[in-house]
């Protein structure tokens, strides 16, 4: 699967493909920021905040897809997405502000 063009292509597909939402809104920096790091974000997959983060900053992951596929966050209900693709956004951005 080609998800340059889609980042969201993994997780939309574990959704259920045509009938899931078309476009994922991630969660606010504030709101993620409500999340310490030993806070559940996905109770399905028994992902918390931490291991998310901890994965974009060791450079293991780089995109909600790599999350994903590494923690299956988001391949449950669904109910945690937004937060998962906010963490990950969140931590994305204070990545790159480090190395610039
Ligand atoms: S809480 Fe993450 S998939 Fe259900």
């Amino acid at each position: 699967m080609d998800t340059s063009a889609d980042p969201f292509a993994a997780i939309r597909d574990l959704l259920g493909g045509d009938d899931s939402p078309s476009e994922i809104i991630p969660a606010s920096a504030e709101d993620c920021a409500t999340f310490t790091d030993d806070a559940m974000v996905c109770t399905c997959n028994n992902v918390n905040a931490g291991e998310i983060r901890g994965l974009i900053q060791s450079g293991e992951c780089g995109s909600l897809d790599d999350i994903q596929v590494r923690t299956r966050a988001g391949g449950g209900c669904g109910a945690c997405v937004p937060f998962v693709a906010g963490i990950v956004q969140v931590e994305l951005s204070r990545k790159a502000d480090i190395v610039h």
